[in-house]
């Protein structure tokens, strides 16, 4: 596996290639990441990961700098799930100046759930995934659903900018008792590690609901955030979705999901569960 730092060497190392599988980490990787590369092996070959910690999608008092760098141990784990190359650049390297031209993405798509806590968020991922795909031209890349307003602002910039490129979106991985996993886990000290499941939960007793017929969403979101605050949870949002385009569900909506986010201390946990309705439910 070669591990690359500049910006010249991966061009050098992707010249010619047409079936690239790319996979866009930040890094301090766990067996969710690990699945997203073997997906990508499915996909196309050579598989590129890169490891960046982007600075422009971390707002003012965001964890940009304590977020992780572990890029030894990534590289061990890229490497044993058969990732080619992996391109894990200075901020110098992919922002040598400032970056000045963003991507903006509509203001449908990012103004509510995760766009309305972190304003400016999703111009940092669109901008960098754009550079990104610009720098790798894969002509696969593999996104998590966990980041599931990413995933759709992804799709989006990649049809509006016709860009040749397929999106994949890889399962939510789960620890035992169910939390989704994420980097920031590690965040959590030993009891809020054992409290953390509760996000999900309260997103399946939504699910559960619904499913048996439940169209309150409102009443459903509200019960969960009451749940959670009298467990000592700080609520972002607990919302029932259109899983095609994240806006409230329309009477006929058949694919949902349910989203949350919501601090433990001082991380902020979010996971989503996504579910068909028949028919004619
Ligand atoms: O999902 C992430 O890890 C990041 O948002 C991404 C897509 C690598 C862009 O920095």
């Amino acid at each position: 596996m070669q591990v690359l730092h500049t910006v010249a060497e991966l061009r050098t190392s992707l010249a010619g290639k047409t079936g690239t599988a790319f996979v866009p980490t930040m890094g301090n990787l766990h067996a969710g990441h690990v699945s997203l590369v073997e997906l990508a092996k499915q996909h196309g070959q050579p598989v590129v990961a890169s490891i960046f910690v982007n600075p422009l999608q971390f707002g003012a008092g965001e964890d940009f700098e304590r977020y992780p760098r572990t890029l030894d141990a990534d590289c061990n784990k890229l490497a044993a799930a058969g990732c080619d190359i992996v391109f894990a650049p200075a901020v110098s390297e992919l922002y040598p100046v400032p970056q000045s031209f963003t991507v903006q993405p509509s203001d449908s798509l990012t103004r509510d759930l995760d766009g309305a806590f972190r304003p400016g968020h999703f111009n940092g991922v669109a901008t960098v995934v754009l550079k990104l795909f610009n720098l790798v031209q894969p002509r696969v890349a593999v996104f998590g659903k966990k980041d599931c307003q990413q995933l759709l602002v992804i799709r989006e910039l990649v049809r509006q900018f016709n860009l040749p490129i397929e999106i994949v979106a890889g399962d939510t991985l789960r620890e035992a008792d169910g939390l989704a996993m994420s980097s920031r886990n590690g965040y959590l000290d030993a009891s809020e590690r054992i409290q953390a499941v509760r996000l999900q939960h309260e997103l399946a007793t939504i699910r559960a609901s619904v499913e048996s017929g439940e169209r309150d969403y409102a009443s459903l979101s509200a019960t969960a955030c009451r749940h959670l605050k009298m467990a000592g949870w700080r609520v972002d949002y607990i919302e029932l979705r259109d899983a095609m385009n994240l806006q409230t569900p329309a009477p006929d909506s058949r694919q949902l999901v349910v989203l949350g986010a919501a601090w433990l201390g001082k991380t902020r946990l979010i996971d989503n569960l996504d579910f068909d309705l028949p028919a004619q439910a």
